[in-house]
């Protein structure tokens, strides 16, 4: 005769074969298994497959976490018809992240509450989900680290933290004019990681005026070299989409673009 089952030791069991999403449902899961007639092979399926569903969600939480991002978007959110100068098939093509594994640059142009960081943010997250390591931080952000660093005799170090995630985030950059150094602190994480790791870039300003944000054209050509070389350039025209709403409302008059047009897309 068989021996009935211990379900103290079978949950101790689980416990340390870490299964826990299974350990923690035993029960609810073994009731569904039973009531939808499950075979042997279907049960150990369903079950196996909620377990790695569990750990898929807790290390997508746990990455995003990590990453920093400043809100959480998607890319199923954002809304293309109210941004006709975006190509919603370049965006999901992005979202395959086939740039992110080859290290290639992306840069998203436009003025201010176009969609900028919410794209960043939305492939930031599909990158999580393919299991890409992702960083976010703000230009402002990025150079006041650099720069302690620098200070502190730490630059080298710092430069290797930055060039561990796969996709590295910088947003806002071009809101504030860098200081001086700043540029050149820049450029050497641009040299650090082109051809290793990818990086998304959002500007308010186009590529022209990179110049006068860096306030050193020399050295802002070279970061431009190595970022263009091997880059996907999107520029966003239109108004805000945060003052949307108030526009339509007649709260504010249609804004006019103060961002020059450019091309939008070289490889
Ligand atoms: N086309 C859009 N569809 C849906 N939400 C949008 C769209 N464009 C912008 N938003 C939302 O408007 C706000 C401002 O957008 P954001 O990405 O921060 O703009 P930017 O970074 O270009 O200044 C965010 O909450 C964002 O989710
Ligand atoms: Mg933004």
């Amino acid at each position: 005769m068989k021996k009935p089952i211990d379900m103290d030791t079978l949950l101790v069991q689980l416990d340390r074969l870490k299964l826990t999403a299974i350990r923690d449902q035993l029960d609810t899961l073994l009731d569904e298994a039973a009531r939808s007639k499950m075979t042997l092979r279907e049960a150990l399926s369903f079950l196996v497959t909620r377990e790695i569903a569990r750990r898929d969600e807790r290390r997508i939480s746990m990455s995003s976490k990590l990453a920093q991002f400043p809100f959480v978007r998607e890319l199923d959110s954002f809304d293309f018809e109210a941004q006709p100068s975006l190509d919603p098939g370049q965006l999901r093509d992005l979202a395959t992240c086939r740039w992110i594994a080859h290290g290639d640059a992306v840069l998203f142009l436009g003025p201010p509450g176009t969609g900028k960081t919410h794209l960043a943010v939305a492939l930031g997250r599909e990158a999580i989900r393919q299991n890409y390591s992702v960083q976010f931080v703000t230009a402002a952000t990025l150079v006041a680290m650099l720069a302690k660093a620098h200070a502190d005799g730490a630059l080298d170090k710092q430069l290797t933290i930055l060039s561990r995630p796969k996709l590295l985030i910088i947003d806002e950059l071009g809101y504030l004019p860098f200081e001086a150094n700043a540029a050149h602190l820049f450029f050497q994480l641009v040299s650090r990681r082109y051809e290793k790791g990818a990086m998304l870039l959002t500007s308010n300003r186009s590529v022209g005026e990179w110049g006068s944000v860096f306030g050193d054209p020399v050295v802002a050509t070279a970061i431009l070299d190595r970022l263009l070389h091997h880059s996907t350039v999107i520029t966003i025209r239109g108004d805000s989409y945060r003052l949307r709403e108030k526009r339509r409302s007649g709260l504010l008059q249609k804004a006019g673009s103060t961002l020059e047009t450019n091309s939008t897309a070289t490889q």
